[in-house]
């Protein structure tokens, strides 16, 4: 298959591709597009077959759900059971945003969609581009990242045409992407709110919106969690570089002094070493084959812009280990940590005790 890629900006929208990726949608191809987080890759989400081929082309177990997204309120009611006074609340102080709502799904959205699962799990998103695809695809958009499963998400077009080229009918590029971490997502099928997923959305602002404690899903919080994850797709090692990445905790000076050690023992061994840092520490690097700044330490917004494409940059210069100092879990710093870990498989060494605030 030729994949047409097609460039536009959110404030100059070309109508005329917009019409056509509706076309291919609705005739049940795939379309990848520019979301707010993360690029997604889109299918019909009310055809069982787009949702297979979504599945297909990203290479993922067809058990790990995909999100619908919609690009208008009056939209959600055909697609879910009842909608949760919880969700109203949420939809007005996030949507259109960067939050995924899991809520009881309707007989109309297809099992191959949910991952056979009964709950269905909802986003409106910001971007521009991405709404007005929604809207004339229909009104329901299956998306997950527009990556190859396992593989970093991606945050720039040229990171759908590596992992999709080939594979469906037409990429938008609407260049790189604002936040660059996947929505958060949080299930309102219990009693209880309970987040799945960290990211720009973060405990306390739902907290906040809902004026009632929101609980982080155990299995984020303990990596060894013997618990199977809400969220399917949780369970999955992710974001994964080829190379081996060990994260290092402690305050800057012992991890940087730890890192340097371990780079010079592995200069010896001929080894080809990378690093993930800060602009604070990364000339303490020198010695390291590659060097990888996220940006400052106190930009929690940069670092998560920033993850996602050096962890890609990492597999095109082929180095053997990687090393990254880790980060504040404050904020969306909590999201951050959650995507380094899993890229890490979380192998963590504990330079001296943790301190949040550095
Ligand atoms: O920011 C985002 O959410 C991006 C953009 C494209 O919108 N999409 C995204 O989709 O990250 P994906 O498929 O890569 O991640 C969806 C996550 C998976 O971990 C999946 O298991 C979980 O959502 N999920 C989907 N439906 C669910 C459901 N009904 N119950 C529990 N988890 C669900
Ligand atoms: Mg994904």
């Amino acid at each position: 298959m030729v994949t047409k890629v097609v460039t536009m900006t959110e404030e100059k929208l070309d109508e005329a591709a917009i019409e056509e990726a509706g076309r291919i949608l609705r005739a049940g191809g795939l379309v990848a597009f520019p979301t707010e987080t993360v690029y997604g890759l889109g299918g019909d989400a009310l055809q069982g077959t787009s949702s297979q081929k979504i599945y297909a082309a990203k290479g993922r177990p067809s058990d790990n759900p995909l999100i619908v997204h919609v690009c208008d309120m009056k939209d959600v009611d055909y697609i879910v059971k009842k909608i949760p006074e919880s969700a109203l609340k949420l939809a007005e102080a996030f949507w259109p945003g960067p939050l995924t709502m899991i809520m009881e799904k309707s007989e109309v959205v297809p099992k191959e969609t949910t991952g056979g699962l009964d709950t269905v799990a909802i986003r409106m998103p910001e971007n521009k581009i991405a709404l007005a695809m929604i809207r004339a695809a229909g009104g329901y958009i299956a998306a997950p990242s527009a990556n190859t499963s396992g593989r970093p998400s991606p945050t720039k077009a040229e990171h759908v045409v590596e992992d999709m080229d080939g594979k469906i009918e037409m990429i938008i590029d609407g260049g790189d992407v604002g936040i660059g971490l996947e929505s958060t997502i949080v299930d309102l099928t219990e009693e209880e709110p309970i987040i799945l997923r960290p990211g720009y959305i973060t405990q306390e602002m739902l907290t906040e919106a809902l004026k009632r404690d929101v609980a982080m899903d155990k299995t984020i919080l303990d990596a060894n969690s013997k618990q199977a994850p809400k969220a399917p797709g949780m369970k999955y090692r992710h974001y994964a570089p080829k190379a081996d990445l060990t994260i290092f905790t402690g305050n800057t000076e012992d991890v940087t002094r730890q890192i340097c050690a371990l780079i010079d023992a592995d200069k010896k061994k001929g080894k080809k070493v990378g690093v993930i840092c800060t602009d604070e520490t990364k000339s303490f690097y020198q010695q390291a084959d590659l060097i990888e700044s996220v940006g400052s330490r106190t930009d929690t917004k940069a670092i998560a812009h920033s993850l996602f494409a050096i962890l890609r940059d990492f597999d095109k210069k082929d180095v053997s280990v990687i090393y990254s100092e880790a980060f504040s879990k404050k904020g969306i710093g909590q999201a951050i940590m959650n995507r380094l870990l899993k890229a890490a498989g979380h192998h963590v060494i504990e330079v001296t005790q943790i301190e949040e605030e550095r």
